[in-house]
Protein backbone atom coordinates (compact mmCIF):
# COMPACT_ATOMS: atom_id res chain seq x y z
CA UNK A 1 0.00 0.00 0.00
CA UNK A 2 1.40 2.90 -0.85
CA UNK A 3 1.70 6.45 1.45
CA UNK A 4 -2.24 8.12 1.24
CA UNK A 5 -2.70 11.41 -0.30
CA UNK A 6 -2.55 14.43 1.77
CA UNK A 7 -5.93 16.31 2.16
CA UNK A 8 -6.19 19.06 0.33
CA UNK A 9 -6.25 22.42 2.28
CA UNK A 10 -9.03 24.31 0.45
CA UNK A 11 -8.91 27.25 2.78
CA UNK A 12 -5.30 27.35 3.10
CA UNK A 13 -3.82 27.10 -0.06
CA UNK A 14 -1.78 30.57 0.42
CA UNK A 15 0.07 28.42 3.30
CA UNK A 16 3.23 28.26 1.85
CA UNK A 17 4.98 27.19 4.98
CA UNK A 18 3.76 23.41 3.07
CA UNK A 19 5.14 24.12 -0.36
CA UNK A 20 8.93 24.29 -1.54
CA UNK A 21 11.50 24.88 0.73
CA UNK A 22 14.57 26.98 -0.25
CA UNK A 23 15.74 24.33 -2.78
CA UNK A 24 18.93 23.33 -0.52
CA UNK A 25 19.09 19.98 1.28
CA UNK A 26 19.18 21.25 4.80
CA UNK A 27 16.30 22.99 3.57
CA UNK A 28 14.35 20.77 2.97
CA UNK A 29 15.06 18.18 5.49
CA UNK A 30 13.82 21.59 7.86
CA UNK A 31 10.79 21.97 6.18
CA UNK A 32 9.86 18.23 6.44
CA UNK A 33 11.21 18.72 10.21
CA UNK A 34 8.88 21.48 10.65
CA UNK A 35 5.53 19.52 9.76
CA UNK A 36 5.88 17.60 13.20
CA UNK A 37 2.96 17.49 15.76
CA UNK A 38 3.00 19.57 18.85
CA UNK A 39 0.97 20.39 21.87
CA UNK A 40 -1.33 23.31 20.59
CA UNK A 41 0.25 23.26 17.63
CA UNK A 42 3.06 25.67 19.19
CA UNK A 43 5.82 24.85 17.01
CA UNK A 44 8.03 24.85 19.65
CA UNK A 45 11.24 25.05 17.58
CA UNK A 46 14.23 27.08 16.22
CA UNK A 47 16.91 26.08 13.63
CA UNK A 48 20.88 26.74 12.83
CA UNK A 49 21.74 25.38 9.62
CA UNK A 50 25.66 25.10 9.97
CA UNK A 51 26.99 24.22 6.80
CA UNK A 52 26.16 20.35 6.46
CA UNK A 53 24.69 20.17 10.49
CA UNK A 54 21.29 21.01 11.23
CA UNK A 55 20.89 22.58 15.11
CA UNK A 56 16.81 22.53 16.69
CA UNK A 57 16.43 23.91 20.02
CA UNK A 58 13.19 24.72 21.98
CA UNK A 59 12.11 28.33 21.32
CA UNK A 60 11.61 30.39 24.13
CA UNK A 61 8.67 32.71 23.00
CA UNK A 62 6.73 29.61 21.41
CA UNK A 63 6.72 26.89 24.99
CA UNK A 64 4.07 25.21 25.47
CA UNK A 65 2.53 24.53 29.00
CA UNK A 66 1.91 20.61 28.35
CA UNK A 67 2.80 18.19 30.35
CA UNK A 68 3.87 21.56 33.07
CA UNK A 69 7.73 21.51 32.53
CA UNK A 70 9.84 20.60 29.21
CA UNK A 71 8.18 17.20 28.57
CA UNK A 72 5.13 18.52 26.23
CA UNK A 73 7.97 20.47 24.18
CA UNK A 74 10.55 17.99 24.59
CA UNK A 75 8.02 15.35 22.60
CA UNK A 76 7.52 17.79 20.03
CA UNK A 77 11.19 18.34 19.14
CA UNK A 78 11.70 14.29 18.96
CA UNK A 79 8.87 14.07 16.34
CA UNK A 80 10.62 16.60 14.69
CA UNK A 81 14.05 14.86 14.87
CA UNK A 82 12.31 11.78 13.60
CA UNK A 83 10.89 13.59 10.61
CA UNK A 84 14.85 15.18 9.51
CA UNK A 85 16.35 11.68 10.22
CA UNK A 86 13.93 9.92 7.72
CA UNK A 87 13.65 12.42 5.50
CA UNK A 88 17.81 12.90 5.31
CA UNK A 89 17.67 8.84 4.54
CA UNK A 90 15.03 9.24 1.83
CA UNK A 91 17.84 12.07 0.26
CA UNK A 92 20.28 9.49 0.48
CA UNK A 93 22.16 10.67 3.70
CA UNK A 94 22.73 9.58 6.61
CA UNK A 95 22.38 11.59 9.60
CA UNK A 96 24.09 11.44 12.83
CA UNK A 97 22.34 12.47 15.80
CA UNK A 98 23.04 14.06 19.26
CA UNK A 99 20.60 15.40 21.13
CA UNK A 100 20.91 17.60 24.63
CA UNK A 101 19.32 19.14 27.45
CA UNK A 102 17.98 22.77 24.81
CA UNK A 103 17.66 20.28 21.64
CA UNK A 104 19.48 18.18 18.97
CA UNK A 105 21.40 18.04 16.04
CA UNK A 106 22.05 15.96 12.80
CA UNK A 107 24.86 16.28 10.83
CA UNK A 108 24.08 15.33 7.25
CA UNK A 109 26.70 12.51 5.01
CA UNK A 110 26.43 10.52 2.09
CA UNK A 111 24.13 7.49 3.12
CA UNK A 112 23.87 3.80 1.85
CA UNK A 113 20.90 3.36 3.80
CA UNK A 114 17.63 3.17 1.68
CA UNK A 115 14.95 5.07 2.64
CA UNK A 116 12.46 4.24 5.07
CA UNK A 117 8.53 3.78 4.03
CA UNK A 118 7.96 5.82 6.65
CA UNK A 119 9.35 8.25 5.18
CA UNK A 120 7.05 9.00 2.38
CA UNK A 121 4.12 9.37 4.79
CA UNK A 122 5.45 12.35 6.85
CA UNK A 123 3.56 14.91 4.55
CA UNK A 124 0.46 12.75 5.09
CA UNK A 125 0.41 12.55 8.83
CA UNK A 126 -1.98 14.77 10.58
CA UNK A 127 -4.25 14.83 13.43
CA UNK A 128 -7.75 13.40 12.54
CA UNK A 129 -10.54 14.05 14.69
CA UNK A 130 -13.06 12.22 13.18
CA UNK A 131 -15.45 9.85 14.87
CA UNK A 132 -14.61 6.88 12.44
CA UNK A 133 -16.20 3.78 11.85
CA UNK A 134 -16.14 2.40 14.90
CA UNK A 135 -14.32 -0.65 13.72
CA UNK A 136 -11.56 -2.11 16.35
CA UNK A 137 -7.87 -2.21 14.99
CA UNK A 138 -6.66 -5.94 13.79
CA UNK A 139 -4.71 -7.44 16.04
CA UNK A 140 -1.58 -7.31 13.32
CA UNK A 141 -1.91 -3.63 12.63
CA UNK A 142 -2.74 -2.98 16.56
CA UNK A 143 0.74 -4.88 16.68
CA UNK A 144 2.57 -3.07 14.05
CA UNK A 145 1.63 0.44 16.25
CA UNK A 146 3.22 -0.90 19.79
CA UNK A 147 6.18 -1.82 17.65
CA UNK A 148 7.09 1.18 16.13
CA UNK A 149 7.93 2.61 19.45
CA UNK A 150 11.32 0.38 19.68
CA UNK A 151 12.90 1.07 22.92
CA UNK A 152 12.73 4.83 23.03
CA UNK A 153 9.13 4.62 24.55
CA UNK A 154 6.37 2.65 25.39
CA UNK A 155 3.00 2.50 24.07
CA UNK A 156 0.19 0.62 25.92
CA UNK A 157 -2.58 -0.13 23.25
CA UNK A 158 -6.51 -0.90 24.55
CA UNK A 159 -8.81 -2.43 22.15
CA UNK A 160 -11.46 -4.26 24.18
CA UNK A 161 -14.69 -2.42 24.06
CA UNK A 162 -15.33 -2.52 27.88
CA UNK A 163 -12.20 -0.84 29.04
CA UNK A 164 -12.95 1.71 25.68
CA UNK A 165 -15.65 2.93 27.34
CA UNK A 166 -14.32 2.81 30.63
CA UNK A 167 -11.69 5.21 29.37
CA UNK A 168 -14.23 6.81 27.16
CA UNK A 169 -16.35 8.04 30.65
CA UNK A 170 -13.00 9.07 32.22
CA UNK A 171 -11.02 11.14 29.77
CA UNK A 172 -14.88 12.52 28.75
CA UNK A 173 -14.80 13.93 32.23
CA UNK A 174 -11.16 14.77 32.64
CA UNK A 175 -12.15 17.16 29.11
CA UNK A 176 -14.70 18.57 31.12
CA UNK A 177 -13.16 19.77 34.19
CA UNK A 178 -10.29 21.19 31.84
CA UNK A 179 -12.75 22.84 29.76
CA UNK A 180 -14.66 24.45 32.59
CA UNK A 181 -11.79 25.09 35.27
CA UNK A 182 -11.17 29.23 35.26
CA UNK A 183 -7.53 28.04 35.58
CA UNK A 184 -7.29 25.50 33.17
CA UNK A 185 -9.10 26.65 30.06
CA UNK A 186 -7.57 30.02 29.42
CA UNK A 187 -4.41 27.72 29.03
CA UNK A 188 -6.23 25.81 26.47
CA UNK A 189 -8.47 28.78 24.59
CA UNK A 190 -5.21 30.70 24.30
CA UNK A 191 -3.95 28.52 21.75
CA UNK A 192 -7.17 28.87 19.77
CA UNK A 193 -7.43 30.34 16.36
CA UNK A 194 -11.05 31.96 15.96
CA UNK A 195 -11.10 32.93 12.12
CA UNK A 196 -9.09 31.85 9.11
CA UNK A 197 -7.25 35.24 8.57
CA UNK A 198 -5.92 34.89 12.25
CA UNK A 199 -5.16 31.44 11.33
CA UNK A 200 -3.57 32.78 8.45
CA UNK A 201 -1.62 35.36 10.26
CA UNK A 202 -0.45 33.31 13.24
CA UNK A 203 0.48 30.12 11.37
CA UNK A 204 0.69 28.53 14.66
CA UNK A 205 -1.95 27.33 17.27
CA UNK A 206 -5.59 25.60 16.84
CA UNK A 207 -7.37 26.77 13.75
CA UNK A 208 -11.37 26.19 15.13
CA UNK A 209 -12.17 25.31 11.27
CA UNK A 210 -9.65 22.09 11.94
CA UNK A 211 -11.02 20.77 15.12
CA UNK A 212 -13.90 18.68 12.87
CA UNK A 213 -16.78 20.08 15.08
CA UNK A 214 -20.06 19.67 14.43
CA UNK A 215 -21.98 22.86 14.76
CA UNK A 216 -23.70 22.71 18.32
CA UNK A 217 -19.60 21.82 20.04
CA UNK A 218 -18.16 24.80 17.66
CA UNK A 219 -21.08 27.44 19.15
CA UNK A 220 -20.33 25.66 22.90
CA UNK A 221 -16.56 26.10 22.33
CA UNK A 222 -17.24 29.80 21.10
CA UNK A 223 -19.33 30.90 24.31
CA UNK A 224 -16.71 29.51 26.74
CA UNK A 225 -14.28 31.96 25.11
CA UNK A 226 -16.19 34.14 27.85
CA UNK A 227 -15.30 34.16 31.27
CA UNK A 228 -18.05 34.43 32.21
CA UNK A 229 -19.87 31.60 30.40
CA UNK A 230 -17.56 29.34 32.03
CA UNK A 231 -18.00 30.22 35.38
CA UNK A 232 -22.05 30.36 34.73
CA UNK A 233 -21.05 26.54 33.26
CA UNK A 234 -18.98 25.66 36.54
CA UNK A 235 -21.40 26.66 38.47
CA UNK A 236 -24.34 24.62 37.20
CA UNK A 237 -22.05 21.49 36.83
CA UNK A 238 -22.24 21.98 33.14
CA UNK A 239 -20.33 20.31 30.53
CA UNK A 240 -22.02 17.15 30.56
CA UNK A 241 -22.80 17.09 26.87
CA UNK A 242 -18.51 17.41 26.04
CA UNK A 243 -18.03 14.73 28.19
CA UNK A 244 -20.62 12.23 27.07
CA UNK A 245 -19.74 13.22 23.22
CA UNK A 246 -16.11 12.63 23.89
CA UNK A 247 -17.19 9.09 25.84
CA UNK A 248 -18.70 7.86 22.67
CA UNK A 249 -16.37 8.67 20.47
CA UNK A 250 -14.07 7.33 22.46
CA UNK A 251 -16.01 4.09 23.35
CA UNK A 252 -15.97 3.14 19.31
CA UNK A 253 -12.13 4.15 18.96
CA UNK A 254 -10.16 1.35 16.82
CA UNK A 255 -7.84 1.79 19.67
CA UNK A 256 -6.89 4.12 22.44
CA UNK A 257 -3.34 4.12 23.45
CA UNK A 258 -1.03 5.66 25.96
CA UNK A 259 2.48 6.63 25.37
CA UNK A 260 4.90 6.92 28.10
CA UNK A 261 8.43 6.96 29.09
CA UNK A 262 10.85 6.35 31.84
CA UNK A 263 13.51 8.13 29.86
CA UNK A 264 14.04 11.76 27.85
CA UNK A 265 10.77 12.63 26.32
CA UNK A 266 12.80 13.57 23.14
CA UNK A 267 13.55 10.07 22.45
CA UNK A 268 9.55 9.40 23.34
CA UNK A 269 8.64 12.60 20.74
CA UNK A 270 10.58 10.30 18.05
CA UNK A 271 8.79 7.08 19.30
CA UNK A 272 5.62 8.88 19.03
CA UNK A 273 6.18 10.45 15.48
CA UNK A 274 7.33 6.45 13.94
CA UNK A 275 3.37 5.50 15.63
CA UNK A 276 1.73 8.16 14.00
CA UNK A 277 3.65 7.67 10.63
CA UNK A 278 2.83 4.11 10.85
CA UNK A 279 -0.78 4.37 11.36
CA UNK A 280 -0.65 7.15 8.62
CA UNK A 281 1.02 3.74 6.62
CA UNK A 282 -2.31 1.13 7.35
CA UNK A 283 -4.39 4.38 6.65
CA UNK A 284 -5.97 5.02 10.13
CA UNK A 285 -6.97 8.27 11.73
CA UNK A 286 -4.49 9.29 14.83
CA UNK A 287 -6.29 11.90 17.35
CA UNK A 288 -3.66 12.72 20.53
CA UNK A 289 -5.89 13.79 23.67
CA UNK A 290 -3.28 15.80 25.57
CA UNK A 291 -5.39 16.04 28.61
CA UNK A 292 -5.51 13.02 30.16
CA UNK A 293 -1.86 12.94 31.06
CA UNK A 294 -1.13 16.39 31.48
CA UNK A 295 -3.68 16.30 34.28
CA UNK A 296 -2.09 13.14 35.50
CA UNK A 297 1.26 14.16 35.26
CA UNK A 298 0.53 17.23 37.72
CA UNK A 299 -1.42 15.38 39.76
CA UNK A 300 1.32 12.60 40.08
CA UNK A 301 3.98 16.62 40.67
CA UNK A 302 1.74 17.98 43.65
CA UNK A 303 -2.06 18.37 42.75
CA UNK A 304 -3.75 20.51 39.71
CA UNK A 305 -4.56 23.89 41.02
CA UNK A 306 -7.49 25.84 41.07
CA UNK A 307 -10.19 22.76 41.39
CA UNK A 308 -12.76 22.78 43.88
CA UNK A 309 -13.82 19.92 46.03
CA UNK A 310 -16.43 18.33 43.96
CA UNK A 311 -13.68 18.96 40.64
CA UNK A 312 -10.90 17.50 42.38
CA UNK A 313 -13.03 14.27 43.46
CA UNK A 314 -14.17 13.62 40.01
CA UNK A 315 -10.26 13.81 38.84
CA UNK A 316 -9.21 11.64 41.03
CA UNK A 317 -11.97 9.11 40.52
CA UNK A 318 -11.08 9.44 36.87
CA UNK A 319 -6.85 9.28 36.73
CA UNK A 320 -7.63 6.46 39.33
CA UNK A 321 -9.49 4.72 36.17
CA UNK A 322 -7.31 5.25 33.68
CA UNK A 323 -3.95 4.23 35.96
CA UNK A 324 -6.36 1.06 36.52
CA UNK A 325 -6.13 0.41 32.44
CA UNK A 326 -3.01 2.25 32.15
CA UNK A 327 -0.32 0.53 35.19
CA UNK A 328 2.88 2.29 35.04
CA UNK A 329 5.94 1.14 36.32
CA UNK A 330 8.71 3.03 38.68
CA UNK A 331 9.91 5.70 37.13
CA UNK A 332 7.65 5.55 34.15
CA UNK A 333 5.83 9.09 33.37
CA UNK A 334 2.54 9.55 31.24
CA UNK A 335 3.10 11.41 27.89
CA UNK A 336 0.11 11.61 25.43
CA UNK A 337 -3.08 9.44 24.60
CA UNK A 338 -3.73 8.89 21.15
CA UNK A 339 -6.63 7.55 19.79
CA UNK A 340 -6.86 5.38 16.45
CA UNK A 341 -9.84 5.04 14.36
CA UNK A 342 -10.48 4.53 10.83
CA UNK A 343 -11.80 7.32 8.80
CA UNK A 344 -11.58 9.11 6.08
CA UNK A 345 -8.24 12.14 5.67
CA UNK A 346 -9.33 15.28 7.89
CA UNK A 347 -10.76 18.37 5.24
CA UNK A 348 -8.19 20.73 6.64
CA UNK A 349 -4.70 20.87 7.53
CA UNK A 350 -3.37 22.74 10.47
CA UNK A 351 -0.51 25.71 9.55
CA UNK A 352 2.71 25.96 10.23
CA UNK A 353 5.34 28.92 10.32
CA UNK A 354 7.49 29.55 7.37
CA UNK A 355 10.81 27.25 7.64
CA UNK A 356 12.62 30.57 6.84
CA UNK A 357 10.98 32.22 9.88
CA UNK A 358 12.43 29.67 12.32
CA UNK A 359 15.54 29.08 11.12
CA UNK A 360 19.11 30.81 11.16
CA UNK A 361 22.43 30.17 9.30
CA UNK A 362 25.89 30.08 10.21
C1 LIG B 1 1.79 16.43 22.79
C2 LIG B 1 0.57 16.68 21.94
C3 LIG B 1 -0.67 16.88 22.56
C4 LIG B 1 -1.80 17.10 21.78
N1 LIG B 1 -3.03 17.24 22.38
C5 LIG B 1 -4.14 17.37 21.62
C6 LIG B 1 -5.44 17.41 22.22
O1 LIG B 1 -5.59 17.33 23.44
N2 LIG B 1 -6.52 17.52 21.41
C7 LIG B 1 -6.40 17.60 20.06
O2 LIG B 1 -7.42 17.68 19.38
N3 LIG B 1 -5.17 17.59 19.45
C8 LIG B 1 -4.05 17.46 20.20
N4 LIG B 1 -2.82 17.40 19.61
C9 LIG B 1 -2.70 17.56 18.16
C10 LIG B 1 -2.14 18.95 17.81
O3 LIG B 1 -3.14 19.92 18.00
C11 LIG B 1 -1.65 18.91 16.37
O4 LIG B 1 -0.55 18.04 16.30
C12 LIG B 1 -1.23 20.27 15.85
O5 LIG B 1 -2.33 21.13 15.80
C13 LIG B 1 -0.63 20.15 14.44
O6 LIG B 1 -1.54 19.55 13.57
P1 LIG B 1 -1.19 18.23 12.76
O7 LIG B 1 -0.93 17.13 13.75
O8 LIG B 1 -2.40 17.96 11.92
O9 LIG B 1 0.04 18.50 11.94
C14 LIG B 1 -1.67 17.16 20.37
C15 LIG B 1 -0.42 16.95 19.77
C16 LIG B 1 0.68 16.71 20.54
C17 LIG B 1 2.02 16.47 19.86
Amino acid sequence: MGPPEPPVSPDRMDDASRGESAGDVPSEIVRLACLAPSAGNVQPWRFLVAGGVIHCELAPSRRSTYLGGDDGDRLALGAALENAVLASGALGLDAGVETNARGWSVRLRPGTTPAHPWAACIEARHTNRARGDGAPLDPDEAASLEAATGAEARLRLITDRASLAQLGEAIGALERIQITNATLSPRLLKEMRWTPSEARRTRTGLDVDTLQLAPLERAGLTLLRSAEARAALHAIGGGAKLAKGNAETLARAGGLALLSTDGDALDAGRAMQRVWLQATALGLAVHPYGTPADLWARARAGGVEGLDAAAAAELDRALAVIAARYPLEEGERPLLVLRFARADAAPLRSSRLAPEAVTSRA
